[in-house]
């Protein structure tokens, strides 16, 4: 109860230290007139004091620490979050007129996340619209709209809205008849959805390695593994960096290959000036609540051919027969997604150019208060050609034990992840291996920070060993 640790200004130190032996948090929030806050004491500070002399009898007010660490009512958890340091474990939550309201607490299990969605009033707004609607399964108007509105941000001529990325890669792969027999070129860094829709498709993955500079898939290694089965390439656009499409598309047209874009990670990046999504057969899209923008679950495949779009629906509807229903033309799949997660996902797509402006300034900012930490190496943002954007901020840490960091982040509060294990490294894909040799060094070394719109104030003394 927030009343057990509140004290007015004209109690005594003893009678505050009653009160905060009471309360059990170690602390109390010290009120004057109207009930506004105007100070924090801690059993610390009741101790400092006595042991410079001071008497029990004192009024706290003159005690208490006056130049305190407290949260506005309308911050946001990721603000707030951002401001428990070791000194600081207990925030006060103070509305407009300065009168406490709440408190935040600081636990062993409370972290700055990796990534929280960006959600607010729009998407609050088209969800309800959507529930009231009733169209809650996977018929309905917003999922038309958010189809032709990610379509037209991709620069695509269409947009088929699926279950998951996943789902999106595999159907990507079946429209455009991949199957046993086939290779297909895959990255050996990726999550382990790119290699699964290959094998769920029944086909052969070839793994090979990425760049050293860009992480992403090497297109001289590309060329090399192709043989006379290979049938597509899957370029993934990892950490938010465009692959090298000019490149890649030109291995493709010569060679005569399909190419699936997994941009799982990298919504709103450009090669040339062009949207990722935009180069190969079909582009592929997560919108997990860990992605740019979300809908909860979900994904897209986006494409400029109507075949490939007349398949990909076929496909994600049970194979069902556009002109009669109930007639299936294929085995196909359920892969659809729902009219309210499609209401969520036209508000993010609407809000998307905001979203990764503000994720740029994470990173900037990121970039700023790291400088000069000579072990941390950041990803390389300025290629030739490419722009990247910010999904997770992604850094190398270099001539230290990344675990031994990563235990330091975690104690300064910061939630982390280590880059994506080689899929070469696993049991279950390793016989897929062509070559490795950049990917496993970089998957070492890599640590991605937490990156979402609310983050609060970065602190360099979180990093500093
Ligand atoms: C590179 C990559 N591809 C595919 C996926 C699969 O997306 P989903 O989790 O929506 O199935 C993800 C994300 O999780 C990813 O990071």
């Amino acid at each position: 109860m927030i009343e057990n640790i509140i004290c007015t200004a004209g109690l005594t130190v003893l009678d505050t230290l009653k009160v905060i032996n009471e309360n059990g948090k170690g602390v109390a929030f010290v009120v004057g007139n109207e009930n506004k806050l105007v100070g924090i004491i801690t059993d610390g500070d009741v101790r400092r004091h006595l042991l410079r002399g001071g008497g029990l009898e004192e009024p706290v007010e003159e005690v208490c620490n006056k130049d305190f660490i407290y949260a506005r009512s309308d911050e946001s958890y990721g603000q707030v979050i951002c401001k428990f340091s070791d000194k600081v474990s207990i925030i006060p939550v103070v509305d407009s007129n300065f009168r406490v309201v709440n408190y935040f607490e600081h636990r062993n299990n409370l972290y700055v996340p990796i990534a929280l969605p960006d959600l607010g009033d729009k998407e609050f707004k088209y969800l309800v619209d959507a529930f009231l609607s009733t169209w809650i399964s996977s018929t309905g108007s917003y999922i038309t709209l958010f189809e032709q509105k990610m379509a037209r941000y991709c620069e695509c001529d269409y947009g088929v809205a699926v279950s998951n990325g996943t789902a999106a890669l595999h159907l990507a792969l079946i429209a455009l008849g991949v199957s046993r027999g086939d290779e297909v070129i895959v990255p050996d860094l990726t999550f382990a959805a790119t290699i699964n829709a290959v094998l769920h498709a029944n086909a052969t993955p070839v793994i090979v390695d990425v760049e050293s500079e860009s992480w992403c898939i090497d297109p001289k290694e590309i060329e090399k593994a192709i043989t006379p089965k290979t049938k597509a390439i899957i370029p993934v656009h990892l950490y938010g960096q465009p692959c090298d499409m000019g490149a890649i598309m030109g291995i493709a047209r010569e060679h005569g290959l399909y190419v699936v874009e997994d941009c799982a990670e990298a919504h709103g990046a450009e090669y040339d000036g062009e949207k990722v999504g935009s180069f190969g057969d079909v582009g592929c899209f997560s919108f997990f609540g860990n992605k740019v923008i979300t809908t909860g679950e979900g994904g897209m495949c986006v494409t400029s051919s109507p075949e490939l779009n007349d398949k990909m629906r076929l496909y994600r509807d049970h194979g069902m027969s556009r002109k009669v229903k109930y007639r299936h033309d294929v085995v196909g799949y359920n892969y659809r997604m729902t009219n309210l997660q499609a209401a969520i996902g036209v508000a993010q797509v609407e809000r998307i150019d905001e979203i990764l402006a503000r994720r740029e300034e994470i990173e900037m900012n990121y970039r700023d208060v790291l400088e000069g930490i000579d072990f941390l190496e950041f990803q390389v943002g300025n290629l030739p050609g490419r722009k990247k954007i910010t999904w997770l901020v992604s850094h190398m840490v270099n001539g230290r034990d990344r675990g031994e960091y990563m235990a330091h982040l975690k104690k300064s509060g910061l939630d982390t992840r280590p880059f994506f294990y080689p899929l070469s490294e696993m049991e279950i894909y390793k016989r897929y291996l062509y070559s490795n040799k950049n990917a496993l060094d970089i998957s070492k070394r890599g640590i991605c920070l937490p990156t979402f719109c609310d983050l609060g104030e970065v602190k360099r003394e979180w990093f500093v060993v």
